[in-house]
């Protein structure tokens, strides 16, 4: 029997769950009316900063919405996609192409916990709504962390009463449809203590509905990003 990151799908059944119906709905969605809400205040600093960035690392980027904004903006010069989803990378680089960006994007189907060190450093790397996929948070959020030199945009779950309501009913569902797939609601301190053992500090923290949306920066980032704010 193969461990489960050999197995068909990957670690937590990613490619299994983050299927292409729903890529090609979230991928038509973000071409008719831009990213979403939760999306644009998470990237919102980054298409505050002076000059463009040279490059983003989107990580987990689903059908591409933050980092096709940031490049159809002006805001950043070039990205890389990586998701563990086929149905999602095809998604992303199909919208590329519609949006005139493909010869400015890179994308990798892969899972970027076990690939990390074949990625080069990116000016800022983004995770919209990653880590709440993935068991491992320190080997996958780790690994992002260190491949920013400036900015690290991070949403994640946060931990009260009614989003582990909705995360167990996420649980439940997947198992009673027999999916591997599970939802993970990871200690706020915990994915503070990986940022900052990476050599980054929060400089904007925020939340919306479910989310917590932190800007990380290191030490040397231009200082264009306002000062750490809490909601
Ligand atoms: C909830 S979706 C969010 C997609 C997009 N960032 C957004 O906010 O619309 C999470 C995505 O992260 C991807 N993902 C989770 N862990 C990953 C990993 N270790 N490597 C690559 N992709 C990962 C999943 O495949 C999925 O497409």
């Amino acid at each position: 029997m193969p461990c489960s990151c050999c197995a068909p799908s990957g670690i937590n059944d990613l490619d299994g769950t983050f299927d292409a119906a729903s890529a090609a709905k979230e991928a038509k969605r973000f071409l008719k009316r831009g990213a979403v809400r939760r999306t644009l205040r998470l990237i919102r600093p980054l298409l505050a900063l002076p000059t463009p960035l040279d490059s983003v690392l989107d990580i987990g980027c689903g059908a591409g919405a933050a980092h096709q904004e940031l490049l159809r903006r002006g805001a950043a010069k070039l990205a890389v996609g990586v998701d563990a989803s086929a149905g999602y990378i095809t998604a992303a680089a199909q919208n590329a192409t519609v949006l005139g960006l493909r010869e400015r994007t890179l994308y990798h189907q892969l899972d970027f916990a076990l690939h990390a060190a074949q990625f080069e450093p990116a000016a800022a790397v983004i995770m919209d709504r990653v880590i709440c996929c993935y068991p491992d948070l320190g080997r996958l959020l780790g690994a992002a962390a260190e491949r920013s030199t400036c900015f690290l945009a991070l949403s994640f779950p946060r931990n009260n009463w009614w989003v582990r309501l909705i995360g167990t009913a996420i649980n439940g569902f997947s198992a009673f449809g027999r999916s591997r797939y599970r939802f993970f609601i990871h200690p706020e301190p915990e994915v503070l203590r990986v940022v900052r053992a990476a050599g980054l500090l929060p400089v904007e923290s925020s939340t919306l509905g479910a989310w917590h949306l932190v800007i990380f920066a290191r030490a040397a980032a231009p200082a264009a990003v306002p000062p750490l704010q809490s909601s």
